[in-house]
């Protein structure tokens, strides 16, 4: 049982790790999520005896039993965060603790069993030192996923009394592959993401189960992402499939949706809000319609939007499309402040200028 010090982790070094040269191969144009690192961490929960048996083992297949709770009722969480091999060589992680909150949260929303955010941190090093050598060079950045899922097997619709909790790594390159281009959007007008009461704010898989039609829908009409409006109106923004979402005015203003419970509170959206509001920017956290967007945009009042996580890091949006028809925003290309406030991002999560905000968590 964990209590308060945290649990040593067992370490068996997988006996059969990519070989070198296969590595580098992989590394050298890893795409989004498709390649993995030689190892996982595992922790167990039971209700009997807590968090256990804290592990760090060779990546591989998870044994289920068929009758398994998640299978069926889908208590699933998880989160998203990276690793970069720093300027000076050293390994950085973004904000770990924030994520642990969230996926504290996450939990909480589920009636899943709190992981204390020390022992997801530690579970996320222990996985990074191990498999420092996937990080790759350059723009690329090693994707950190934790997840935690119901094991009991119980077809009884309840909270499992049974949990794993798991880490796995992904070096990743661009999640847009080949996208220097601005992102097109779809403004879903059928679907929605999340209602008031709902699951909106955790990081659920059935959150994204949710989207994965309206998301086709986006790639049917050539978008990139689907534009989610809110469930009751069907008139406020409020997010993409995977990413928040920020607009900005001619009078330098800045405004993103407010976070209500059917928004994920971005982390990335948290820093983009501080390094703004931290050059003088008036930054609203407030409603905003689609057809003040179209407005704004015909205007030209609105100046630049920009969708970010920490997948997509900032990508300017530059069309929209919807069945009331389609319109551009700006000329279509990148503005000005989306590019540096990415690069302003970019340059403390890579180690490259000072951390004034205490965003880094140092690995090495
Ligand atoms: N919104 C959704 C639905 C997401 O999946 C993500 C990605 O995690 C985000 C927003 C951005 O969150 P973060 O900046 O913490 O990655
Ligand atoms: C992330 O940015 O971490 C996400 O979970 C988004 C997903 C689209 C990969």
């Amino acid at each position: 049982m964990i209590a308060d010090s945290l649990p040593t982790f067992l370490v068996h070094p997988s006996p059969t790790p990519v070989p070198e040269t296969e590595r580098a191969q992989l590394l050298a144009d890893p795409g989004f999520g498709r390649v993995f690192t030689d190892h996982m961490v595992t922790i167990r929960y039971s209700e009997s005896r807590g968090w256990h048996d804290p592990e760090v083992r060779q990546r591989g297949p998870i044994a289920l039993d068929p009758a398994a709770a998640v299978l069926h009722y889908a208590q699933e969480i998880f989160e998203g965060l990276k690793a970069y091999r720093g300027a000076d060589g050293g390994v950085l992680m973004f904000q770990p603790a924030a994520n642990a909150r969230r996926f504290q949260l996450s939990a909480a929303r589920l009636a899943m069993p709190i992981l204390p955010e020390a022992l997801f941190v530690e579970a996320l090093e222990q996985l990074v030192r191990i498999d420092a050598a996937w990080i790759p060079d350059g723009d690329g950045s090693l994707y950190l996923r934790p997840f935690m899922f119901a094991t009991e097997v119980f077809l009884g619709v309840k909270p499992s009394s049974e949990y794993l909790f798991v880490v796995i790594a992904s070096p990743v390159g661009s999640y847009f592959k080949g996208k220097a281009k601005p992102l097109s959007v779809w403004v879903s007008d059928e679907y929605a993401r999340a209602a008031p009461g709902g699951t909106g704010a955790a990081k659920c898989g059935g959150n994204y189960a949710a989207s994965l039609l309206p998301q086709a829908e986006a790639i049917r009409h050539e978008c990139d992402q689907v534009v989610f409006l809110d469930a009751k109106e069907r008139r406020w923004v409020e997010e993409l499939g995977g990413m928040n979402i920020f607009f900005v005015f001619e009078d330098g203003s800045v405004r993103t949706p407010p976070l209500g419970g059917t928004i994920l509170p971005g982390i990335t959206r948290s820093a983009i809000i501080t390094l703004a509001r931290a050059r003088g920017l008036e930054v609203r956290e407030e409603a905003y319609s689609i057809e003040q967007w179209r407005e704004d945009a015909a205007s030209k009042r609105l100046r630049e939007v920009f969708a970010c996580g920490t997948a997509a890091v900032v990508a300017a949006i530059g069309q929209v499309r919807s069945r009331e028809g389609d319109f551009i925003v700006g000329d279509g290309q990148e503005g000005q402040l989306t590019g540096s406030l990415r690069a302003e991002l970019a340059d403390i999560q890579r180690g490259r200028s000072g951390d004034p905000h205490g965003w880094r968590h140092p690995v090495t």
